[in-house]
């Protein structure tokens, strides 16, 4: 039983090092035959005809996962009609009801996981701990938020007061939220919000990101199944241009986005510039997250978390480690063990339980990052470069992990979305100084710290306003509950995702006075 007395079950596992579960796991992804899915625009009172585009798989460029229809920009308005219907009901639905639903949801991705899986390899290109993972984090999503909407909105908080008046304070929700999310996290993040905006008494439209509609389609598939209404939940595919003209609709009532900083930006602007009520936003964004490693650290345990931070999932992950300073005296040695340890890394199919790094989602982010490792060949000193995938993969989108020896840290000027490690050799003495570039950044996102020593790790906590902080551990894969997720600054608004204040931003609160 947790804080508030309630059971939760844990999202099921896959033991990937039993070579019997790995198999089923593959042999069970291995049923489903492509095309995997054909998507549209989902809810009540749409009807999308016309021929969709072909969604490419990032493995090789060539196999064809599925395809997508997507909405067309006229339809926005009768979108928001219906959602606007919906909301009238569902905003008065019981948060029970609300709660077991999403609930439901959560069982129904345990019991399709071969499934999702096998989207989220082909289309996303996770492997398969990335993607058991993601599976476990979306269930988590469902489960930790029924559980907290039931403590919230239940019949509300009677307030101290007069005798002769009950003061009752409680959470409704707010209308129409519109949440528009990343293709890194294609599932988890998508129903992580989804989800949120659903259990606090919200209709819901839902744009996915333009690289990873199809899971997101399963995901809202099995939202009806487990009796979200259809017209409280719309499936908007689209690109960037779907997204804008969602957040432009006089009728938002709060946008939860995730994604770069460039696009919260935009979405910001569009809403102050609108007329009309003054329209929460909800933004999780990038970082230049950091770790620090002193002399007194474990090499062994650093080398392992320094690998998982900053190449687990090729690096595709906001938390991810993209700035490592090492003291200088143990900077070489260091190096040399992280060049061992990436060395050991294989690229290839994400659906191979061989492959420990996949491709990267598209043909712009690949070309983004060699070009960037180009640049920094020639500035600064490339000390790893991985090797690419064996066999017929050369087409696909790779960018094997590379290691770059920065002169200084504010070389790194903007977030490298990839597996690129840049490191940097700092003297004990100029500590203070390191903190103060971490921190010129702007970002707030994720900081790791490798220390035995209390005082630097404290000094080091203090002194950076960062929203995740990792100390003698790896920094990526927040879980649900435990660590709630979300960074300051350049990295977001605020709440924390999976945590236990993210529902009352998707509410609105009230406070009914009566006199008795
Ligand atoms: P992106 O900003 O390009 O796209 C995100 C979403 O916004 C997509 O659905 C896209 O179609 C939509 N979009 C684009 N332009 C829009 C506009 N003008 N108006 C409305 N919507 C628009 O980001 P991405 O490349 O998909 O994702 C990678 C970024 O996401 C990285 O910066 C990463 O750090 C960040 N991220 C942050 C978190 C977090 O929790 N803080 C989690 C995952 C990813
Ligand atoms: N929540 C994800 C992580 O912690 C992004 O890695």
């Amino acid at each position: 039983a947790d804080l508030y007395g309630e059971t939760r079950k844990n999202s099921k596992g896959v033991e990937l090092g039993h070579a019997a579960s790995r198999l089923a796991l593959v042999e069970g992804m291995g049923k489903f035959s492509l095309p995997l899915v054909d998507a549209k625009p989902l809810g009540a009172g749409l009807s999308f005809k016309g021929a969709g585009r072909a969604v490419l798989s990032p493995v090789d460029g060539r196999t064809v996962v599925g395809s997508v229809a997507d909405t067309p920009l006229d339809q926005v308005g009768a979108i928001f009609d219906q959602a606007a219907k919906g909301f009238q009901r569902w905003s008065r639905t019981p948060v029970e009801e609300r709660a077991a639903a999403v609930s439901r949801l959560g069982d129904l991705l345990e019991a399709n996981r071969d499934r999702l899986m096998a989207i989220l390899a082909r289309e996303g290109g996770k492997t398969l701990p990335d993607g058991i993972a993601e599976i476990r984090e979306a269930v988590d999503f469902c489960r930790y938020y029924a559980a907290e909407a039931r403590t919230l909105f239940g019949e509300g908080t009677l307030m101290p007061g007069p005798t002769g008046e009950e003061n009752r304070y409680r959470h409704r929700g707010r209308g129409t939220f519109v949440c528009i999310s990343p293709w890194n996290f294609p599932l988890a993040i998508f129903l992580g919000q989804v989800t949120a905006a659903l259990v606090s008494g919200n209709a819901v439209i839902a744009k996915p990101a333009e690289q990873t509609p199809l899971i997101a389609y399963e995901a809202i598939r099995l939202a009806y199944e487990a009796g979200v209404p259809q017209d409280v939940l719309f499936y908007v595919p689209g690109d960037g241009s779907v997204g804008a003209a969602l957040v432009k609709e006089p009728r938002v009532a709060g946008v939860a986005f995730t994604g770069s900083t460039e696009t919260a930006w935009a979405i910001n602007r569009t809403l102050a510039e609108k007329r009309g009520a003054i329209v929460p936003l909800i933004a999780e964004t990038g970082g230049i997250n950091a770790m620090l490693v002193d002399a007194t650290a474990l090499p062994e345990q650093v080398t392992d978390d320094v690998v998982m931070s900053a190449f687990r999932s090729a690096g595709q992950r906001c938390s991810a480690l993209r700035l490592l300073f090492l003291q200088e005296d143990v900077a070489d040695k260091l190096i040399d063990m992280l060049k061992g340890a990436a060395a050991e890394l294989k690229l290839g199919d994400p659906a191979d339980a061989a492959a420990d790094v996949g491709p990267v989602i598209d043909k712009e982010a690949r070309d983004k990052l060699l070009e960037h490792v180009a640049v920094m060949r020639t500035s600064e000193k490339l000390v790893f470069a991985g090797k690419g995938p064996q066999g017929g993969l050369a087409d696909g989108f790779w960018v094997a992990p590379h290691i770059i020896e920065l002169s200084g840290p504010e070389k790194l000027t903007a977030e490298t979305f990839g597996p690129l490690l840049h490191v940097v050799r700092y003297k004990a003495k100029d500590l203070p100084k390191m903190l103060d570039t971490i921190a010129a950044t702007g970002y707030g996102l994720t900081l790791g710290v490798h220390s035995r020593i209390d005082a630097t790790v404290k000094t080091v906590v203090d002194r950076l306003s960062v929203g995740n902080v990792y100390v003698n551990r790896n920094m990526i894969g927040a879980v649900v509950g435990t660590q709630p997720f979300g960074g300051s600054g350049l990295s977001g608004t605020g709440p924390k995702a999976g945590g236990p204040a993210y529902l009352t931003r998707f509410a609105l609160e009230q406070v009914v006075s009566i006199n008795t």
